[in-house]
């Protein structure tokens, strides 16, 4: 199967009120375990490897890990890089033939987020890629639940996310309307209003990132409101973590690492079609 190149199926996602799943991958089980889910579910998933998950797998290992899975797979998969604020970073897996590319400048003044993200675009056209980009800030970690509070970061202005598509031609938007990165101890309450007013307000598809125990009404509610692309890790991670520490003990009296990965590797199957069922809302669905 060809890779999911361009971005009918992030388009498509849109008009049809689903979203395209980004998922988070470490290391080869959970490669191979998305990469299992999209097989299983016969729908079009991202595997998302880089770039924070470069500081444990290497670079080059995981981008040959990831694009080899999604090339030899009968499943629509793409694969994507996430939060990366490095040009060289980007350059590198647009080379390696990364389908698409998350350029964070969410950290710098608006004029330095427009330079940085107008500069990822113009490379990955050279590539055939497509470009998401950051406007806002979460709260939370990326690698690590944090129990961090909604809403204590800059949040998307509607009328600046215009302002920031036109001038960069970005593909996607990734939001900040009170969505958390990792797990929360309250539930997350997203402001729909601004989600909305984002939506109309710019004429690409929204990404929402820290989708992790995210409410299911809270999340159709945000599909019914532009967002087609719902980045999920922290579920991923805790379904592999609690397999592995469940396999240990028998797998410790044979010195047998083998079973463990690959209870690893079933559970991140399993979560990620869960996640992939939920970003599917039946008719009527979100308001
Ligand atoms: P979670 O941290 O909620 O799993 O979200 C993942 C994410 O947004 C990756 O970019």
């Amino acid at each position: 199967m060809m890779l999911l190149h361009g971005t009918d199926a992030l388009k498509r996602a849109a008009t049809e009120g689903r979203a395209l799943p980004g998922f988070v991958a470490y290391n080869l089980e959970t490669v191979q375990g998305i990469t299992a889910a999209a097989e299983a579910a016969g729908r079009p998933v991202l595997i998302q490897a880089g770039s924070s998950p470069f500081k444990h797998a290497g670079r080059q290992a995981l981008m040959r890990l990831a694009l080899d899975a999604a090339e030899n797979s009968a499943a629509h998969l793409g694969v994507h890089l996430d939060h990366s604020r490095d040009l060289e970073e980007i350059t590198a897996c647009l080379r390696a033939g990364y389908t698409s590319v998350m350029v964070d400048g969410s950290h710098l003044p608006f004029a330095e987020n427009i330079a940085l993200t107008r500069e990822a675009v113009r490379r990955a056209r050279d590539h055939g890629a497509w470009v998401e980009a950051e406007l806002g800030a979460l709260a939370g970690n990326e690698d690590v639940s944090t129990n961090a509070v909604a809403r204590t970061t800059a949040m998307t202005d509607p009328a600046q996310a215009a302002e920031f598509v036109a001038a960069t031609g970005v593909d996607a938007l990734a939001v900040a309307v009170g969505n958390v990165h990792g797990f929360t101890k309250d539930p997350v309450r997203l402001d729909l209003e601004r989600l909305a007013a984002i939506h109309e307000a710019v004429p690409v598809p929204l990404v929402l990132h820290g989708a992790s125990g995210l409410p299911v009404e809270q999340l159709h509610d945000a599909l019914a409101r532009g967002v087609a692309k719902v980045n999920v890790n922290a579920e991923l991670r805790r379904a592999f973590l609690e397999a592995v520490r469940t396999t240990l003990p028998g797998a410790l009296a044979g010195s047998d690492v083998v079973s463990v990965w690959a209870a690893g590797r079933d559970a991140v199957t399993a979560a990620a079609l869960e996640v992939i069922a939920r970003l599917t809302p039946p008719d009527g669905q979100g308001s």
